[in-house]
């Protein structure tokens, strides 16, 4: 186990079409961490995860300035496609990919980069990522079924695989339970939980809900208008938070 550091962002800039949408953002995650992202809608928390990465190359016009780390390494000045395998991404709305089997949603971007070579390591494969992902009971019996049989919440599960398949440090998750019931929001929550713990992995999670970020996370972002306004442990922001943006939020007053 080690704590360093695992995302480091200094001095970022973010404009689309000359509008400032992320402004001189600092901010520090340490490994094997829950940090979570919020702030109201418009806020720049999507805006943040697609710069970590590099979905905001995708967004024409798009400027941006200041310096990334992950891991270390700077990741404005490496490749996009080697910066996407650095981390694993779960979206708002489920997205599985609807031709494939449960089974190959999870093993396609496995074997495609070369994580398991055999049927059998494939296979074991699988199975620990829907066992992380907490789908595996549900899904054992039917995995060559196609994703559309599953619920939502099941759906984002698997997306929740997928991503894990690829065995990935660190685990970027825009507002991932937003669409979804509470029990399969209680069980996304458990298995992040298990994930830091077990598998000493950091997440970054973004999230509108503040009982979620209270619940999971260690660390807190409170994000308003593309600033920054409050960053720190939870146990402290929980309790009393600095800014008073951060406390209306906290009260869900917006
Ligand atoms: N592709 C885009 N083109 C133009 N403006 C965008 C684009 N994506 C986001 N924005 C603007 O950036 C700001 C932050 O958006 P976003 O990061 O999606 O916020 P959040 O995820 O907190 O709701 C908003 O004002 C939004 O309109
Ligand atoms: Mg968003």
């Amino acid at each position: 186990m080690s704590y360093g550091i695992a995302v480091e962002v200094k001095n970022l800039n973010v404009s689309i079409a000359g509008k400032p949408i992320l402004k001189d953002v600092n901010v520090k995650i340490p490994e094997s961490t829950i940090t979570a992202i919020m702030g109201p809608s418009g806020s720049g928390k999507t805006t943040l995860l697609r710069v970590l990465n590099r979905l905001i190359d995708l967004i024409e016009g798009v400027e941006v300035k200041g310096s990334v780390k992950i891991f270390g390494r700077n990741i404005l000045e490496t490749d996009p496609y080697e910066v996407r395998r650095m981390s694993g991404m779960v979206f708002q709305i489920p997205n599985p990919f609807p031709h494939l089997s449960i089974y190959d949603n999870v093993a396609l971007g496995a074997k495609i980069n070369g994580i398991a070579k055999s049927k059998r390591e494939l296979d074991e494969l699988v199975k620990w990522a829907l066992e992380k992902a907490m789908l595996w009971d549900e899904v054992k019996d039917r995995l060559r079924d196609p994703p559309w049989k599953l619920s939502g919440g099941q759906q984002q599960r698997l997306c929740l695989a997928r991503a894990l398949a690829l065995k990935p440090r660190l685990l970027l998750l825009d507002e991932p339970t937003a669409n979804i019931d509470p029990v399969n929001t209680l069980k996304i929550e458990e298995a992040l939980r298990n994930l830091k713990k077990e598998e000493d992995m950091t997440i970054i999670l973004v999230t509108h809900m503040p009982h979620q970020a209270i619940r999971i996370s260690d660390y807190i972002i409170m994000l308003y208008e593309g600033v920054v306004v409050e960053v720190g442990p939870t146990e402290e922001i929980a309790i009393n938070p600095k800014h008073e943006l951060t406390s209306r939020f906290l009260r869900g007053e917006m």
